[in-house]
């Protein structure tokens, strides 16, 4: 018999290959010092474009403060034990309610992490008549939850309304020739990698036609989209057809936890089946306390949103205009395509570290296809003009180097600091 152990450290896997030479730098990197949109790293201040600290939120005074205050009150282990059993407050409950009124929805229910919280609430809904069908470039938490279902499960291409209806009127017709079970339809209010937001208004259209359920992951929507920050449903004007809003904390929020929002009934129905908040310990008083700081400046300093759009618009105007593909995004998420291998990546991306003072993160080979390199860059309300210039001339001197063939490498920089 095999010694289970063995296999894993014959391979790392396909990001964990590069551990030796990676670890500590492009992966697993320590960014220090205060939140902001600079930061220390390897003892040199660089201009931060990966934290999803959209609204500049993490850093803020009046946040800190509470923070500070909740957790000199409550510690961290209050409330202790589950919430159903010994771990619900009323502090819990009223971030529920409110964040229930600022989705327009009847109830809410928090989750200790989103990707724990969204998988375990398609576990508590779905049973194995059910359908789901699902966008194709669905988060990996999303498809965590498919992974727990004992069903059937349809993708549709990404964004591709004509495929979506094609699944469903699949998945009508076994549902109708099983004669048990529905559908549930998951997507995203903003896909993060690309930026571009899920065709949610197109979706709910469909309801005319079909039966279905609607699920949207906003963790990137929260905050960023829409007239008041509640999100993709609300600047698509489709709230209403959204049956199940999820989000999480990490990111508008500045954050930790998560929350689903929905009918009265349903969000009773998810309370009372959902393994990974029945079986754990609910969120720590001063997060939650936090959180409830966070959503109370989040609905009322507007500017906070509105730096953060006119922002990404100089970033992605700027990358526009200098020839750089940024593809479809119409959201703060800022992708950057180019072509080149991975070595040559991580060459370019250490110059932009080391030379430029800019910290990007750049996504390669096996996440994406061979031979692409997107560099993902989340502007935010703390980002200055100066911090967009100076990432605009970098992004420039290092795309030419690259297309000079300047970082052709063989192999990854050796910049691990695990000697
Ligand atoms: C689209 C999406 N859903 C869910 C999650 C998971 O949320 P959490 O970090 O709260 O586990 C993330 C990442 O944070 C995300 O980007």
């Amino acid at each position: 018999m095999a010694d289970i152990f063995e296999k894993l450290v014959k391979n790392y896997g396909p990001l964990g290959q590069h551990r030796e030479r990676a670890h500590g730098y492009f992966a697993f990197p320590k960014l220090e010092g205060e939140i902001g949109s600079r930061m220390t790293f390897r003892g040199k201040k660089m201009i931060v474009w990966s934290l999803n600290n959209y609204l500049g939120l993490a850093n803020h005074p009046e946040i800190r403060k509470v923070d500070a205050e909740a957790s000199a009150q409550y510690g961290l282990a209050l409330p202790m034990g589950a919430r159903m059993m010994s771990g619900n407050s009323v502090h819990h409950e009223q971030l529920e309610a409110e964040l229930a009124a600022f989705e327009s929805k009847e109830d809410a229910i928090l989750m200790n992490f989103g990707y724990q919280g969204i998988m375990s609430a398609i576990d508590a809904i779905c049973g194995r008549h059910d359908i789901i069908v699902y966008d194709a470039e669905s988060h990996a938490c999303i498809i965590d939850g498919l992974r727990l279902h004992p069903g059937h499960r349809y993708v549709f291409k990404h964004n591709d309304i004509a495929d979506l209806v094609k699944q469903l009127e699949r998945s009508t017709a076994l549902i109708e020739n099983q004669k048990a079970g529905g559908i549930l339809v998951i997507t995203e209010g903003v896909f993060g990698m690309a930026g571009d937001q899920g065709k949610l208004k197109e979706i709910a259209e469909l309801k005319s036609k079909y039966d279905f359920r609607l699920m949207v992951d906003d963790a990137h929507g929260f905050g960023t989209l829409g007239t008041t920050g509640a999100g993709a449903g609300e600047a698509q004007d489709c709230q209403d057809a959204i049956d199940l809003y999820f989000s999480t904390f990490a990111k508008s929020m500045a954050s930790i936890g998560a929350f689903m929002a929905g009918p009265k009934a349903i969000i009773d129905f998810i309370r009372y089946n959902i393994r990974s908040q029945i079986f754990a310990k609910s969120l720590p008083m001063p997060i939650v306390i936090g959180n409830l700081k966070r959503l109370d400046m989040l609905k009322t300093n507007p500017e906070l949103k509105e730096k953060l759009w006119s922002n990404a618009l100089k970033l992605q105007n700027g990358l526009k205009e200098r020839g750089f593909d940024i593809g479809a995004t119409n959201t703060p998420v800022t992708p950057v395509y180019m072509k080149g291998g991975v070595e040559e990546a991580t060459a370019m991306c250490m110059d932009l570290r080391e030379n430029y003072h800019v910290f990007a993160s750049i996504v390669v080979y096996p996440v994406i296809p061979k031979g692409h390199i997107i560099y993902r860059l989340i502007p935010s309300a703390a980002h200055t003009d100066a911090d967009i210039e100076e990432t605009l001339i970098a992004f420039t001197e290092t795309k030419a180097k690259l297309d000079a063939g300047v970082y052709q490498v063989t192999e990854i920089p050796d910049m691990a600091d695990t000697k």
